[in-house]
């Protein structure tokens, strides 16, 4: 598949001032649908002077210019959320016209203009489950998951909500970091929702109430890896759930993009029994492969971070996510942490730079399971270059193939019956 990268820069004028952001957008070719809508409007100035001009939307992108002088005002990428919608306040009766706002989080700059009532619905229509629209009116609080997410119930649908305030002032350290995180969560989550894969947390929506954005998500009910391990109950199917974890990986760097954060913490299941419904979450240090240097480019957990996140350069790429799964694949093999428990979190850096993982551990695993023992090897090798990719991995012969193949097209009560016996037969934890 033919994969287009545009990169340039995102001019916005707000109040007369010219902002400027580097963006990079991506285009498939085989899945571009080419939905253009274009409609004229007028700006409202701050001295509530109205200026014409012509707002296009195109495939979820967002291009704003002057008809004076044909200059560019507003462009926003598709899926970008820098700048947040707002649509549909109504500002005459009689003429029917609706205002669009668009507010940038960070600046708390808003600017409008002013649609016919014809136009807004068809913008709200090409723009839709791309940008902010408006809050859920009034949704049920379930449980509350995880600081500042919460499951909640909609008209049909039960979802979560992962939600930033945005900050009061710009020495609101914590609110700007939450809120940053979950702009780029939004924005990676936005473009793979136009390559969906089974294995990669599905992304709703993004609400806004003007005091906080949310993203909406799917709920994943069989809830995550670490809870799964640490349940005795729940067998666990080693090559299934990493089978499930790598080819996930496989279509996020396909896409350029790289994880950064994969840790048992960010693996979740719709079904705590099915390792085939594993979804890859918090999207919040991603990026894309040509980012790394200029977002957070050391970034991870300590004890799931490959060395060379750490070193003094910092040169890195999409194998830091296959080190970082070798752990998960370390922690279901033998239950403990590669790099030990310590409660000072500086001696698990410290082994984590050194790449010395714990090898008393793998004693058993060596002399039981071989296969599953030398792929953890591979993945993780100090060295990034000697470190298999993801497809690469999903070749070793630690994975079946064949058996895993013929378990797809049977049902799902016979598939996990074998399966089951197959992987007690070969995974031997
Ligand atoms: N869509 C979801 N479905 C079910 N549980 C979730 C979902 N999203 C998050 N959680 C729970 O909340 C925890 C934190 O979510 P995460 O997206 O990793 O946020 P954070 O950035 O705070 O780490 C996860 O480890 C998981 O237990
Ligand atoms: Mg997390």
């Amino acid at each position: 598949m033919g994969v287009l990268l545009v990169t340039g820069f995102l001019s916005m004028m707000m109040y007369g001032q010219w902002n400027i952001y580097f963006f990079q957008v991506y285009f498939n070719f085989p899945n571009l649908r080419m939905k253009q809508y274009s409609c004229s409007a007028f700006y409202i100035g701050a001295d509530n002077e109205h200026q014409q001009v012509t707002i296009i939307s195109n495939n979820g992108a967002l291009l704003i210019k002057t008809v004076l002088n044909d200059q560019q005002m507003v462009y926003l990428p598709a899926g970008s959320m820098d700048t947040i919608l707002y649509f549909g306040r109504e500002v005459s009766e009689d003429q029917e016209m609706y205002t669009l706002d668009l507010e940038n989080p960070e600046t708390q700059i808003k600017v409008s203009f002013l649609v016919s009532q014809k136009d807004s619905e068809e913008l709200q229509n090409q723009l839709r489950g791309k940008q902010v629209f408006f809050r859920f009116k009034n949704p049920r609080i379930l449980s509350q998951l995880a600081p500042g997410i919460q499951l909640i119930q909609t008209q049909n649908n039960v979802m979560v909500e992962k939600m930033a305030v945005f900050p009061k002032n710009m020495i609101d350290q914590a609110s700007i970091s939450r809120l940053c995180q979950l702009k780029q969560e939004a924005d990676i989550l936005s473009l793979l929702k136009e390559q969906e894969h089974q294995n990669i947390i599905k992304l709703e929506e993004i609400v806004t109430d003007g005091e906080s954005v949310s993203i909406i998500l799917e709920n994943c009910q069989g809830g995550d890896l670490l809870k799964l391990l640490n349940k005795k109950t729940i067998k666990m199917d080693v090559p299934l759930v990493m089978i499930n974890l790598l080819t996930g990986l496989k279509h996020l760097h396909e896409q350029n993009i790289v994880h950064r954060d994969i840790k048992l913490q960010n693996i979740l299941f719709l079904d705590a029994q099915n390792a085939n419904t594993l979804k890859i979450a918090d999207f919040g240090l991603s990026c894309f492969k040509q980012q790394i240097p200029y977002y957070n480019p050391r970034c991870g957990t300590p004890g799931y971070t490959a060395p060379e996140v750490y070193s003094q350069q910092c040169i890195y790429d999409e194998k830091v996510d296959i080190y970082s799964a070798g752990i998960i694949l370390y922690n279901m093999l033998t239950l403990k942490n590669p790099f030990g428990n310590s409660k000072n979190i500086q001696d698990i850096i410290k082994r984590n730079i050194s790449g010395q993982y714990d090898e008393t551990h793998l004693v058993n695993v060596k002399i039981n399971n071989p296969l599953g023992y030398d792929l953890l090897l591979k993945m993780l090798q100090k060295d990034a270059r000697n470190r298999p990719s993801a497809k690469e991995c999903l070749l070793h012969p630690f994975f079946d193939q064949e058996i895993y193949e013929i378990q797809e097209d049977q049902n799902s009560i016979k598939h996990e019956t074998q399966k089951r016996i197959q992987t007690t037969k070969r995974v031997k934890i």
